[in-house]
Order: C-alpha cells, then structure tokens, then sequence
C-alpha cells in the first residue's frame, strides 16, 4: 500500500487544472445501459471508482473503451449479456446501485447486489427501491440480492415522493422514468449540478425531462432513447478541495475550470473566513494574504447548500482558524472520522453527536495519520500541507477513488509532498 507524506512548506501559487465530476461520470455511465446506441462521455475523470464501475458495466457485456488516456469513455449497450449485477464488483462501490434503473427500464427485470462503498453510516437504499415501487415494479431483497421486476409492459409513469432529498435515488428514478410508460413526477428530487448534468444528457440521447435543477422533475417516458455525445461537468467537490489548499496554507492559486455557481454556500463560507475567490476567464482564483482565517460555522445541506463532500476539507481549514467553529453534519452520520486524526496533528476538536467543535490552534504539526475515507484522506493532505514537520497519510488508495493526480496537481503550486510505498 501506498503513503502520502506531505512537509508544510509556506505559501502555493500557481493554476490546478479541475477534472469531470466522479459523482457525475458514475451516474452518467450506467445511463449507458438504457440505448442500444452508444454513448461516449468526454472530460471524464481518471479514477478507481471509474474503473470500478466499467467493470460492471462490462460484467454485464457492455462495451467500455477508455480512449485519450482515460479522459473519454466510449460505451456501447447493443449486445448485453446479463442483468444482474454482481456482490464482487458492487460491493467495491455504492455508485454501483445505479445501474438497477436503466436495466430495470429497458429490460424489464434486473437483479443486483446491495451496495457497500464508503463507512460513512448506514447508507440504505430504500428510496431507490420505492421509487422503482411508484413505477410498479415488484421487489424482493433475496441472498443479498434485489431482485426486481417491471409489470407487464415494462415500468410505468408515476409520483415518486422522496421523503428527503437524496442524489443517488434521484438519478435511479430519473433514469428508469425515460423508459416508462407515461409522465412520472420525482418530488422533493436533489438539486445538485450532477443531476442537471445526468438530465442534459439523457435529454441529447431523447428523453423528455422538465425541471431538472427544481424539486420537482417530469419526465415524458418515451419508446427508446438513442445514442449521444457528453462533456462531464466539472467536480464541484474537487474544485472546493484545491480552493482550500491557498486558503490554509496562503497563496493564490487558480482552480481551471471552476465557477461560483457550482460551490456558491461554500465560497460564501470562504469569504466569511477571509479568503478571496474571483472569478476568472478560466477559472476561480483564490486567494489567501492576511494571517490567520476566522472562524465560521457550516451547516452540510444537500445543495445550493454547503456539501457534505467538503466538510472534512473545510473542518482541516478551521482546525487553525481565529476562534472556534461549528460543523454540523447533516446528510451522514458518522462522518467525522477525520477528528481524530486531525487530533492527532494537534487540532482541538470536540465531536458530539453530528456536531463537531473546532477551537483554532495557532498551528498543526506533521504526524503519522490514516485515511478513513476518500473526503477524510485529501482532508489530511490539506491539513500536512499547513502543517509544521512531516505528515505521513496512510491507507491512501481511498484517495485514489476520487482525486487524480492528487500529488502532481499540488506539486505544480509548489506544495511539497510524493507518493511512497508504505514501509
Ligand atoms: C451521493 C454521492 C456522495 C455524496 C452524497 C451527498 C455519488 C456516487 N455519491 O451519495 O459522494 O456524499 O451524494 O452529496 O454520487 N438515504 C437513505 N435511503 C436511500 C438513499 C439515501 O436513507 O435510499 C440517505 C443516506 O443515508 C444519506 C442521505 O439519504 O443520509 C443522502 O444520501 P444520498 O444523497 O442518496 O447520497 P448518495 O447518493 O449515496
């Protein structure tokens, strides 16, 4: 396995380019499976979970090519051998569950594992399955297995009341909602860039799709849907993770490729803490000039608010801020698995419950800590790169899952860090 070890070395400058959104290109793919025609995804990111997910898809006797050195993906569902998807591959990741709608929409039937995929709590599926429910499918939970099946005719349209926001059982719905017969309304649906983004493109391929972006989605089922082309938008939760690496450790750094409107609660945050963002030709430029940052308190929401994706991040940020912060953690429970190794650099944190309290010390210093989680382990990185000493962050192939070229991008501002095998 693999170390990080990260020496705090003073101020970055310089430009980091921002990939695809892996949230994005995973739902994206499975979209796949609802065509005979193919689709091909261009900017997509370089990932674990990317690769994990073209093996499923595989599995089920799609083809994948990888082409531009990963950064376009060109699928094809014409000849597909299977519809059930296996505990092996799915178990590797919980982005996993989304192929269960487009298989169930275009074949009728489809079987396919209980995910398993990040320990940040408990994390059901049983939104997904209602939805698939509203449609009128039959389901049954078997060996480990959901074994699923459209009526007679394939699904049909439907309202599908989410009792609370989730983005996973939203994408789910709203690709299985293409292929039903009749319009389906998704209430209370996520609002989130990667939704609209799962929209566009399966309005190119010819779904009929209102309201994307809203909480409220309607969609016109329609016969088949053909082939497209698609850009990946850009990762909002990359681009807040490289936006934190000046405001903790000074600088200015350009993020290429990012836009306000993609993080506004969180650069709102940033500003309140004493960092400047501005919006460029190319980019976002953010910068840090003064001392130290104040202290703010942030709630995790699902979007336009603050994402839960950034909190670890921005918790490593106020772990030496003016004066103490509140985070509160709203979406998953037992996501504060950063604490105690940001304790262990000699951060002061106190977690309650879903509430962490940060009082700002004057500095952290390096120290041996392990990654629990792809958001927890860049949290560190950022944490080591304000850091006095070495930091050594183990366990980093959850890193792997969600961040490209983590130490080229930081290495290309100045910061000082390599890739070890671990000893
Ligand atoms: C997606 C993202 C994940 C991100 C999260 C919140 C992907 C692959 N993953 O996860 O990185 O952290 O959004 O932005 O895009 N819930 C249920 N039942 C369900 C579904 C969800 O109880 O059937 C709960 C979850 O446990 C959680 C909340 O709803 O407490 C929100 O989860 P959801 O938005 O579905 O997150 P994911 O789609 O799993």
């Amino acid at each position: 396995m693999d170390q990080i070890i990260v020496t705090g070395n003073g101020p970055l400058s310089g430009q980091i380019p921002i990939a695809g959104a892996k949230n994005a290109c995973l739902t994206l793919m499975p979209a796949t499976l609802l065509s005979e025609e193919p689709l091909t995804l261009t900017n997509a990111p370089r990932l674990s979970d990317i690769r994990t997910m073209t093996t499923l898809l595989q599995s089920l006797g799609a083809e994948v090519q990888s082409l531009q050195d990963g950064q376009v993906l060109a699928m094809s569902s014409h000849d597909l051998t299977s519809t059930r998807a296996e505990y092996d591959i799915v178990r590797k990741m919980r982005a996993s569950i989304l192929v269960l709608g487009p298989l169930l929409a275009r074949f009728g039937h489809a079987e396919v594992s209980l995910p398993g995929g990040c320990a940040i709590g408990a994390r059901p599926v049983d939104l997904h399955l209602k939805a698939f429910e509203a449609m009128g499918a039959e389901l049954e939970l078997r060996d480990g297995y959901v074994h699923a099946k459209a009526p007679v005719g394939g699904l049909r349209g439907g309202i599908v009341e989410f009792p609370f926001v989730s983005v996973g059982a939203t994408e789910n719905a709203l690709m299985a909602a293409t292929l039903a017969k009749g319009t389906t309304v998704l209430m209370n649906a996520a609002r989130e860039p990667e939704i609209v983004d799962l929209a566009q493109c399966l309005q190119k391929m010819g779904a009929q799709i209102d309201g994307e972006g809203t909480s409220e989605i309607t969609v016109q089922g329609v016969d088949r849907l053909g082939g497209a082309t698609h850009r990946v938008v850009t990762d909002r939760i990359e681009l807040g993770t490289y936006m934190l690496a000046p405001a903790i450790c000074g600088g200015e750094v350009e993020c290429l490729g990012g836009t306000i409107n993609l993080l506004a609660a969180f650069c709102e945050k940033l500003d309140a803490a004493g960092i400047s963002v501005e919006e460029t030709p190319n980019g976002l430029k953010v910068a840090r000039k003064g001392g130290r940052v104040s202290a703010v308190d942030v709630t995790t929401e699902p979007f336009p608010g603050f994402p839960t994706d950034l909190q670890a991040q921005m918790m490593a940020l106020l772990c030496t801020a003016e004066g103490t912060s509140v985070l509160e953690e709203k979406i998953f429970e037992n996501r504060f698995m950063h604490a105690p190794e940001l304790i262990r650099m000699g951060a002061s944190i106190d977690v309650h419950g879903g509430t962490a309290t940060v009082k700002g010390v004057d500095h952290l210093k390096g120290a041996p800590v392990m990654a629990t989680d792809l958001r927890a382990s860049v949290s560190l990185i950022l944490a080591g790169l304000a850091a006095e000493g070495e930091t050594v962050v183990s366990r980093v192939y959850h890193l792997d899952r969600g961040y490209e070229h983590v130490v080229r991008k930081l290495e290309g501002v100045g910061a000082k860090i390599e890739r070890v095998k671990e000893q």
